[in-house]
């Protein structure tokens, strides 16, 4: 296994919050300097990561038994993978990037279930990750939302030494809104929750906890208010105050955000990866980007997790 391999769980306690969008778009940016990236289909009941890297037939998952739901079942002893520039079907993303690394999609299957968790799970979970963090420099894996069985797979699978527990971490996304504030906020420290399921597995809290960062997803610009009614801009400053002092009382305030990002007109309309070509163009925005680019450098930043 390589040594300097990071393993990143995509966690959220709702369904919608931009975890896939955003978890996609990160691990393209990290392939964009240089690293070979895995990414996981761990949404067991909703296996459309394929959508996302525009690859046609692979939308929904794979057929042929060959996905993520039948390796983890044992019905086959390999998992499908799709490497991304050959398989899309987004002529700029099939284009060679110079000094790129590999993008690899691991997808579930078509019309495959949510399952439960047990031994023979987790110990098949535990080889495919390994398998993966000895050939990729990042494995993002991006979990069913909720209090799922995948969560408590990923959890029982990294409670031991596998792998070392300061490689792991956990993203927690949520939209800026107060339900999404008490509901991502309930997921890290609440009943059930990742940081209690976690313990639960023999993960250590504190540890835990040390890995685990929110992302605030698609936030509106404080840019917005000065184009609104007076009445308007005041009241929605008092929320962006409210909702700052909820996340605090939550514990997911400050300190425990790896960052944000804005609200992209492109993905209002369609879930994608958000190319250079597509600021180029003046399709999206320059600042969308620019927090993936930011978000992936802090997720690989030693900095951020306090490891010397
Ligand atoms: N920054 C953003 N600005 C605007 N829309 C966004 C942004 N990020 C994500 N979205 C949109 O929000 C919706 C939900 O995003 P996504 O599918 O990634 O969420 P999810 O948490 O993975 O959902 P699910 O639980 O269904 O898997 C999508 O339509 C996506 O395009
Ligand atoms: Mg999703």
């Amino acid at each position: 296994m390589s040594t300097d391999a990071t393993l990143v769980f995509a966690t959220s306690d709702k369904g919608g919050t931009g975890r896939s969008v955003t978890s996609c778009n990160v691990a393209y940016r990290l392939c964009l300097r240089g690293l070979d990236v895995a990414y996981v289909d761990f949404d067991f009941g909703s296996p459309t990561a394929g959508a996302l890297f525009e690859i046609g037939g692979a939308e929904r998952g794979v057929t042929e038994g060959q996905g993520l739901h039948s390796y983890l079942l044992g019905e086959t002893g390999e998992p499908q993978r799709l490497i991304i520039s050959r398989e899309t079907d987004r002529a700029q993303l099939r284009r060679a990037t110079p000094g790129a690394g590999r993008l690899v999609l691991l997808p579930g299957d078509v019309g495959g279930a949510e399952f439960g968790c047990d031994e023979a799970i987790v110990a098949r979970a535990v080889a495919l990750l390994a398998n993966l963090l000895s050939e990729f420099a990042v494995v993002i894996v991006d979990l069913s939302a909720g209090r799922s069985a995948a969560l408590e797979i990923a959890l029982w699978a990294t409670a031991s030494t596998m792998p070392a527990r300061r490689a792991q971490h956990w993203l927690v996304f949520h939209r800026w809104t107060r339900e999404h504030v008490l509901a991502a906020g309930g997921l890290v420290h609440g009943p059930h929750g990742l940081i209690q399921t976690g313990a639960l597995f023999g993960h250590d809290r504190e540890e835990l906890l040390a890995s685990t960062r929110c992302v605030r997803t698609a936030v509106a610009g404080s840019d917005r208010t000065r184009t609104m009614d007076p009445a308007q801009a005041a009241w929605l400053n008092e929320q962006s105050k409210a909702l700052r002092e909820l996340a605090t009382a939550e514990g997911i305030g400050a300190a425990m955000v790896l960052g944000q990002t804005p609200i992209e007109p492109m993905l209002q309309w369609r879930e994608q990866l958000i190319l250079d070509a597509d600021v180029n163009a003046r399709l999206a925005d320059l600042a969308t980007v620019e927090a993936y680019t930011d978000l992936a450098r802090r997720l690989t930043d030693s900095a951020t997790w306090d490891i010397e």
